[in-house]
């Protein structure tokens, strides 16, 4: 038998190269153009699934991309582990700001990474970290480590809201049975400070037209006389927030949970640097809503950002022109216990109320979710802090994350276990960003922490049952 730390040494070269396979594959799921290529990802990750130790793996069509499940079930009576992870990506645009090309791995060192990271899109979010797994997997099944049965959901949907998702755990309900649902795609404080993420943020997310004329006309010959549906849309946006960076849509904050002042304090004492994290970003200042620190607002707290705004004239030069219409695309980060359909229902009421007479508003709900926040006096929490004082030495600091796994709340409710969400990614990983990248250290270190909540979540939950 070799223990963990050995065997991810002694295979360190390979599991970076079968990953660096993965990511070649574009497996964008937000353009349709690549279809064939998450098809090809889901057979990659189920044949990979197979070769770690599954008995059982298949892909299961959807309405939108497939989802890969898998199993190795070693005896009834011992707890389940299911693993959810996602193998589609988010689009790699802009493209030219890559240092290498996003499907195209490239290793190198960074600050943050001086024994290397991968490059690519879905690096970390989530190829990488859901491979984490499946190398964990097959350290247990080739060392006789597994002490309890493993089940494997990896979606290929999850970075445009999981549509269908829903409805394969609907209809799969028995067969997703589980004691506790494990994930990797959140970060981690830094490589000295595991940490575990107890919390994510729901989203409502939204797009806006507004209309004036009904065809572009001359800038010069109407200006001035006709409402410029840009200009509209730009004063409607601004009032959404008031000058203390409050949200103004009558109803958003009632059923936002305030923390105590114990809570808050508690949550302060995770490590952060404000001067590090603007000189990071190369800003002078942040911003946000009065009375609330930095970290409060990117967790606890919840926002509206507009994520994309166009109309009228982006070519090269200038043309004189008064646009017919103009639009944007709105997400509003949600913190429990908000309802993601009401605060969409308040935004589409509160956004059209604005509208003066001169132009129409059209508002479109694109996709939501609930947040998510989890105790830390479980079975399932203890089970991870030891596995993380265990492999790293010391005990990981709970955290609220400010993104969104809209998937996670469903879980709860519809499979009735608890989540854990270990993730290994770091800040200046650039998810979602040009030359996103994940670290060889991390990717080693979870393959190595993984088992170990195997190991201490079937210990603890074997004890519960005398
Ligand atoms: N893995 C991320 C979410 C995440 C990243 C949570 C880091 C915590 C820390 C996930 O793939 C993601 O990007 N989610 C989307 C939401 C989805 C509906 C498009 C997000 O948060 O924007
Ligand atoms: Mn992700
Ligand atoms: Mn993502």
């Amino acid at each position: 038998m070799q223990d963990i730390k050995n065997y991810v040494d002694n295979h360190k070269d390979r599991f970076v190269d079968e990953l660096i396979q993965l990511l070649k594959i574009p497996s964008i799921s937000a353009d349709s153009r690549y279809k064939k290529d998450l098809l090809n990802t889901a057979e990659a990750v189920k044949q990979s699934l197979l070769d770690a130790g599954c008995e059982l793996a298949e892909i299961h069509e959807t309405p939108g991309h497939p989802v890969v499940y898998g199993e190795k079930i070693i005896d009834k009576d011992l707890p389940t582990v299911l693993v959810y992870g996602h193998y589609d990506v988010q689009p790699p645009d802009p493209l030219d700001l890559w240092e290498s090309p996003p499907f195209d791995p490239v290793i190198k060192e960074t600050a943050s990474h001086p024994e290397g990271a991968i490059f690519a899109r879905g690096a970390c979010d989530d190829k990488g970290q859901m491979y984490m797994h499946v190398k964990a997997l097959e350290y247990m099944t080739k060392n006789d480590q597994l002490p309890c049965n493993v089940k494997f959901m990896i979606e290929g949907e999850e970075e445009v809201g999981s549509e269908h998702l829903g409805w394969f755990i609907e209809k799969n309900k028995e067969k997703l049975q589980n004691d506790v649902i494990l994930i990797s795609d959140t970060g981690m404080i830094a490589k000295e400070t595991p940490s575990i993420t107890t919390g994510l943020r729901g989203l409502s997310y939204m797009e806006v037209e507004v209309t004036g004329p009904n065809r572009d006309l001359h800038s010069g010959l109407y200006g001035g006389a006709v409402a410029n549906p840009i200009n509209v849309l730009s004063k409607m946006i601004a009032s959404l927030q008031d000058e203390n960076n409050h949200i103004t849509i009558p109803g958003f904050y009632d059923d936002v949970k305030e923390y105590s002042e114990a809570e808050r304090e508690k949550m302060a004492e995770a490590p952060f640097d404000l001067e590090d994290y603007k000189k990071k970003l190369n800003i002078e200042e942040v911003q946000g809503e009065k009375g609330y620190s930095t970290l409060e607002r990117a967790s606890i707290r919840p926002t509206l950002d507009v994520n994309g705004i166009w109309g009228g004239y982006t070519g090269e030069g200038a043309k004189t022109v008064l646009p017919s219409k103009a639009f944007a695309k709105i997400s509003m980060r949600l913190v429990s216990d908000q309802d993601w359909k009401k605060i969409s229902e308040l935004f589409t009421k509160h956004f059209e109320s604005l509208a003066p007479k001169s132009v129409k508003v059209k508002v479109t709900t694109h996709h939501g979710g609930q947040a998510y926040v989890t105790p830390i006096d479980t079975l399932e929490y203890k089970a991870a802090n030891d596995a993380y004082a265990e492999a790293f030495g010391k005990d990981p600091i709970p955290q609220h994350s400010g993104g969104s796994i809209p998937i996670v709340a469903l879980f709860e409710k519809e499979l009735k276990s608890k989540t854990i969400l270990m993730g290994f990614g770091l800040d200046t990983d650039a998810i979602h960003s040009p030359n996103e990248h994940f670290g060889i250290w991390n990717y080693l270190k979870g393959i190595e922490t993984i088992p170990l909540f195997y190991k201490h979540f079937t210990k603890l939950k074997q004890a519960e049952k005398k």
